[in-house]
């Protein structure tokens, strides 16, 4: 894997939604006390601008789960295409099937290095474009229904490479690796193309 030093920004907490805008597969990373832990979301999405909300759907079969609900908080990731190997296994493997007593994780076992942001606790995934630290806000009801969770946004970074003044900046000269990952199915995903502006249609008269 090739090692991408990630060049977070913060990104104002209203603006944060951008970052999950174009639909990008996330890495919800969640930790409580000595465990931590990191599977792949494809559900994702952006709730509200102010306060910044996001939805994410984590299958009660998941070790983040566990995670979550016991720490209250957890994080969205933008992982880009130089890690699209790594996406993909930690979104095949549970954290709870890796030899934990002998401290094996997700991120040691695929290889994946974490820096921290806000939240000290809160491991946040280099190799990604973005991040989100999330406080969840208990909904019972929907996550044991349709195992929805909502989080508010608490601090929100991007990397400036591809993304400033709330916006992505996406062109035909970013390097590849820094490209979001867009799930189809299997091991397929779709990459960011071209970015074009274009005016709303008047309306037929
Ligand atoms: C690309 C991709 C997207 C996924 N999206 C979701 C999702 O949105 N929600 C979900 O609950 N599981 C999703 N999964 C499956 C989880 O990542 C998988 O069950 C993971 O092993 C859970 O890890 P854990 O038990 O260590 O928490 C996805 C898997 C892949 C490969």
């Amino acid at each position: 894997m090739k090692t991408i030093i990630p060049q977070p920004l913060p990104v104002p907490l209203a603006k944060a939604y951008r970052l999950l805008n174009h639909g990008p597969t996330v890495l919800v990373t969640s930790a409580n006390g000595s465990e931590r832990n990191v599977m792949a979301a494809a559900w994702n999405m952006g709730l509200n601008y102010e306060p910044a909300l996001v939805s994410v759907v984590i299958d009660k079969a998941t070790f983040s789960r566990e995670l979550i609900e016991a720490s209250g908080k957890f994080a969205l990731n933008i992982p880009a295409r130089g890690i699209a190997a790594q996406t993909l296994a930690v979104g095949r493997v549970s954290g709870r099937d890796l030899d934990r007593a002998n401290h094996v994780d997700k991120f040691s076992a695929f290889g994946l290095h974490t820096f921290t942001g806000a939240d000290a606790t809160l491991p946040l995934v280099n190799g990604c474009v973005g991040w989100l630290e999330c406080t969840l806000i208990p909904e019972p009801h929907n996550q044991t229904q349709y195992d929805l969770f909502i989080g508010q946004v608490t601090a929100a970074w991007a990397d400036a490479r591809v993304f400033s003044d709330g916006r992505w900046t996406y062109g035909a000269d970013t390097p590849t690796d820094l490209q979001t990952l867009h799930y189809v199915a299997g091991g397929t995903f779709l990459t960011v193309g071209d970015a074009f502006e274009v005016s709303p249609a008047a309306p037929l008269g």
